[in-house]
């Protein structure tokens, strides 16, 4: 499934180095680690902290010949492969965090950034960046805007090589059978790691705010959240989510 593995020392974002390769026409079945990234890209605009060997960054380029509606629900999919990457170190609490977070112990521990290329009706090319805090020490820390958890406080002692193997291990199958088994394949255990699940939530959007209960997402993906009565669906590009 892979077809190139590139390990890099520094590079300003993972993610947009495989983007440029893409555009070039060779990324797909290409993964790219850094040890440390200069500009590591966050979902809406926000900076990926990313120290020298403070994590694992990785991104996988991967072609889909079809349009960009086979990817729906994709970057939770990507999410529940992570947490089967984990639990195989016997990691403990993980949860999900809609849309694509990695939860532990209320806090961030990685942070996924799905980045498209193509033409997206025929064919397109997805950038599946992940971000994942292994140890991160104090000075670099503190420029986190976010409650967030490291590895080695939960779990000490985990091979990152290994760990990266792992990942690597459920991701690749992972895009390589998206196209025919899709989200519904892994919304039961999204659903079963649901940090919210149950939980009063306020979403939020660039002008406007709901509050309500989070009850699940649907077969696309969806947040479903419940408010007087109803249902209402969120799609992950519109809004972030925050405890009420
Ligand atoms: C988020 O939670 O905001 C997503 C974070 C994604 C970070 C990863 S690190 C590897 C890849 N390269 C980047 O520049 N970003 C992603």
């Amino acid at each position: 499934l892979l077809r190139e593995l590139i390990l890099c020392d520094e590079v300003d974002s993972t993610n947009g180095q495989l983007l440029l390769r893409m555009e070039e026409g060779c990324g797909h079945g290409v993964a790219m680690f850094a040890e440390r990234q200069t500009a590591g890209r966050g979902r809406r605009g926000r900076t990926w902290v990313s120290p020298f060997s403070g994590g694992i960054n990785l991104s996988i380029g991967w072609q889909f010949n079809g349009g960009v509606q086979l990817l729906e629900g994709l970057s939770l999919a990507v999410g529940v492969a992570l947490a089967r990457a984990l639990a195989e170190f016997e990691v403990p609490d993980i949860r999900l965090k809609w849309p694509n977070d990695v939860w532990c112990r209320e806090r961030k521990l990685a942070g996924v950034l799905l980045e498209l290329s193509g033409d997206l009706t025929d064919r397109c090319a997805v950038v599946v960046g992940i971000g994942l805090n292994v140890g991160l020490r104090g000075d670099s820390a503190a420029a986190i805007d976010q409650p967030w958890i490291d590895l080695q406080s939960v779990r000490a002692g985990i091979d990152r090589n290994r760990l990266a193997a792992s990942m690597l291990n459920h991701l690749l199958p992972l895009l390589r059978d998206y196209p025919e088994c899709g989200f519904g394949a892994y919304r039961e255990a999204w659903l079963a790691l649901d940090q919210f699940a149950g939980r009063p939530v306020r979403l939020q959007s660039a002008n406007q705010a709901w509050t309500g209960t989070a009850v699940g997402v649907d077969m696309s993906g969806a947040l479903i959240l419940e408010a007087d009565g109803e249902h209402k669906l969120f799609h992950g590009g519109e809004v972030s989510l925050r405890e009420a």
